[in-house]
């Protein structure tokens, strides 16, 4: 009786400092974006999700940078070979961000150069998508929960093999503390208000151009 009730306690006191982790908010003042290996060599592994649906959400993922005025990082592994380099649809919103090429790091937080270029935006909270989920997105995303950010992956721009590989990886994101959520709940986080800049007058036409909204259907308070 006594050893259950301490128990009880026990884990009472466990629970808010367990899900304290998981609870945050997206503040598009603290944020970084990261692009991890969406190299069109790579595309060929995605098959959770419909491959041209995925093509819209990983250049809709490399979009927030700009849309959103946040520093974003992109990096490549081996893209000299048959993984090839990212689509020009994401370089030409990048022109200024930091390329890291990676040359056999699999985790890019092994990478000194990516380290430092993540440092060097002096944020506190991380947006990413790789390919794939379990290796690119997952293994990154341990090793910056470690480092003591707060991570959110955009579930609808990282692909892999299978849903069952998906749903594995980022069950083991969710439990390291990483926020899991789709593309529509970063953008509208980051957003917050209809009425922020960017706002409504920005975001529904970047939801009409990369998730094919139907804006129309839409209705805006205020
Ligand atoms: C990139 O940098 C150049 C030179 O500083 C600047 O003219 C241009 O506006 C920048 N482009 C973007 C998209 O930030
Ligand atoms: C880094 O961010 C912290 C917290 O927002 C801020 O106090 C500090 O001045 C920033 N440093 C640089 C070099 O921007």
């Amino acid at each position: 009786m006594l050893l259950s009730k301490s128990i009880i306690c026990l884990a009472m006191g466990l629970l808010p400092s367990v899900f304290a982790a998981s609870t945050k908010r997206i503040d598009k003042t603290k944020a970084a974006l990261l692009v991890v290996d969406h190299q069109v060599g790579l595309f060929q592994l995605v098959h959770d999700i419909n491959q041209v649906e995925y093509v819209n959400n990983i250049v809709a993922h490399a979009a927030l940078g700009p849309l959103f005025g946040i520093p974003t990082i992109l990096t490549t592994s081996a893209e000299t070979g048959p993984n090839g380099p990212l689509p020009k649809e994401i370089i030409d919103l990048h022109p200024n961000s930091t390329l890291v090429k990676r040359h056999g790091e699999v985790n890019a937080w092994d990478n000194e150069e990516f380290r430092a270029a993540v440092r060097a935006t002096n944020k506190s909270q991380i947006i990413l998508a790789g390919i794939t989920t379990d290796v690119c997105t997952a293994f990154l995303s341990l090793s910056l929960i470690e480092e003591g950010y707060e991570v959110f992956a955009n579930a609808d721009a990282s692909g892999t093999f299978n849903k069952a590989i998906a749903e594995d990886a980022n069950d083991r994101m969710r439990a390291a503390g990483v926020q899991v959520l789709s593309f529509f709940a970063v953008t509208l986080d980051l957003m917050r208000d209809w009425r922020s800049s960017p706002g409504a007058a920005e975001v529904i036409p970047f939801f009409d151009k990369s998730v094919k909204f139907n804006s129309e259907l839409m209705k805006i308070p205020g």
